[in-house]
């Protein structure tokens, strides 16, 4: 199981220091969460802040979009080739054109699922996403508790994954720590992210250690 660091709680008036430390950690990529006040009631980075960690970094980019009508933010985050991203079901009419459209452009297409959508509505989305992404929390913030409740959907979707052969990805975010990592590995979680955990005491490296031994034991 991976783990991918959310940076909304990083140091932002100060991080590149945590980032050089997440490239030090060998992370598979970076979590970039992008809300537009509209979709979720809270701001946070745009298409120009993927660029710059692009310039600044090594570090593969998994764009989380909290975007309503997420259409015209793809096509701009698309000029910078990120690793994957995730569109959410609930804020486009038109889900699987849009996964096809970053698909075409050879990157990972993602499809995101709020705590008040159920797995059933994404059994389309899910034959052409690389990834799924099950929220933990309601979407908006970091440093929310984590609703164990959303496991049953992780333990659905890897069932239907073999049962079909299926390839995505399985991603968990959202109230992510130390004791919650073990139940997301137990549900066969392929990715946490994880965002306040990592960056509560200046030192993501140290727990991205610990949590790693955590889900090797
Ligand atoms: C919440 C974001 C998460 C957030 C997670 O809407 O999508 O990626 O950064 O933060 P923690 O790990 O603190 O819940
Ligand atoms: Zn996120």
């Amino acid at each position: 199981m991976q783990i991918i660091p959310s940076i909304l709680n990083a140091n932002l008036l100060n991080l590149m220091p945590d980032l050089k430390e997440l490239e030090k950690a060998s992370v598979e990529m970076i979590h970039v969460d992008i809300m537009d006040g509209n979709f979720v009631p809270n701001i946070s980075f745009g298409p120009d802040f993927v660029a710059h960690i692009a310039e600044e970094t090594t570090l593969k980019q998994d764009i989380h979009l909290m975007v309503q009508n997420p259409d015209w933010i793809v096509d701009q985050i698309l000029k910078y080739q990120p690793e994957s991203i995730t569109i959410h079901y609930e804020a486009t009419h038109d889900i699987y054109r849009i996964l096809q459209k970053i698909k075409d452009h050879g990157v990972k297409a993602g499809v995101a699922i709020n705590p008040g959508t159920s797995y059933e509505a994404i059994e389309a989305a899910i034959m052409i996403a690389d990834r799924i992404l099950v929220m933990t929390v309601n979407p908006g913030f970091g440093r929310q508790k984590f609703l164990k409740e959303m496991l049953h959907k992780v333990r659905k979707l890897d069932l239907t994954r073999q049962i079909n052969q299926y390839t995505y990805k399985i991603e968990v975010d959202g109230g992510v720590n130390d004791q919650t990592i073990v139940k997301c590995k137990q549900a066969h979680t392929d990715e946490c992210v994880v965002g306040s955990y990592l960056f509560k005491n200046g030192n993501p490296l140290g727990n991205i250690v610990k949590l790693r031994q955590l889900i090797e034991e």
